[in-house]
């Protein structure tokens, strides 16, 4: 088994300019497949709320039901460095409630950070959680939370003004303790400029190449949701229809008297065998 990722590995490997691998997973057998293959960090992210819970949005999604989807991952990548996503209104009511929200996911589910949406306007909470030892991950561009003030989910980024408040906004969460940065879907030079000037690793999910690191969502990039995929998924498989047709020929199968088959049933011992069926018959 390899040693655990900690902030110093993911600090090293951004020293050594070596890629940082990120994906998300919400259960136990998506996060042993994720630990088995090598990855750097497992984002239990609140896009759980549509991958996995059918919602249209992630803003349904509580922190019990956060919780339990990190409590499963983390038993299944114990190496991994778990990040467990703050959901809506876990940490903009109040600096006392981010503290103790962000604490239960330390405490409960044992991960390593919590991410949490927003810049200058959550520099207070950013340092409050570091003050209490727990590390966040910042998260930048296009914020899923805020999809109502931003009008759907757009690449933000995209002119002078936006680009430089994003700027500024890495800057200030830095400053205020973040241990990491993730930025969505905005332009790649405004992440050059991020990634150039930070001492931390900046993480790009559809922020183009020169980010430290580079996280997709895993039911994007297995091809297991699709009720719409952003420009910059890449699909490493098209699970649906394999699992599609395995459903499929498993109905048949039932339906045609095919399955189960004489190799799925346990046998019982001959000569109780013998005994049952004198019995009650064949
Ligand atoms: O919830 C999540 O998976 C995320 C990604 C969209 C970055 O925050």
């Amino acid at each position: 088994m390899r040693s655990k990722v900690t902030i110093q590995t993911l600090r090293e490997k951004m020293a050594k300019g070596q890629p940082i691998t990120m994906i998300t997973g919400y259960d136990y057998p998506m996060a042993l497949l994720e630990e088995r293959a090598g990855i750097d960090i497992i984002l239990v992210g609140d896009s759980l709320g549509m991958t996995v819970l059918g919602y249209d949005s992630t803003l349904p999604v509580t922190m019990d039901v956060m919780i339990e989807h990190c409590k499963a991952v983390r038993r299944g990548a114990p190496t991994a460095y778990v990040i467990g996503d703050m959901p809506y209104m876990s940490y903009q009511v109040s600096v006392e409630e981010a503290v103790r929200n962000a604490g239960r996911f330390m405490k409960e589910a044992g991960v390593d950070a919590v991410k949490l949406e927003g810049g200058r306007n959550v520099v207070d909470v950013v340092e409050a959680l570091t003050k209490a030892t727990i590390p966040v991950m910042g998260h930048l561009g296009l914020t899923p939370q805020s999809m109502a003030m931003l009008g759907g989910f757009k690449a933000q980024g995209r002119d002078i003004q936006a680009a430089e408040a994003i700027i500024n906004d890495a800057k200030a969460i830095e400053e205020a303790g973040a241990v990491s940065i993730l930025l969505e879907a905005v332009p790649p030079e405004v992440a050059k400029v991020i990634t150039d000037r930070a001492g931390i690793p900046i993480i790009s999910i559809g922020a183009g190449p020169h980010c430290h690191g580079q996280l997709l969502i895993v039911h994007d990039m297995l091809g297991f949701f699709d009720a719409f995929t952003p420009k910059f998924v890449k699909k490493y498989a098209n699970l649906n229809s394999i699992i599609l047709d395995a459903l499929q020929q498993y109905r048949q199968d039932v339906e045609t008297h095919t399955f189960p088959s004489d190799e799925h049933c346990y046998k019982m011992q001959p000569d109780a065998l013998a005994r049952f069926k004198e019995k009650y018959g064949d």
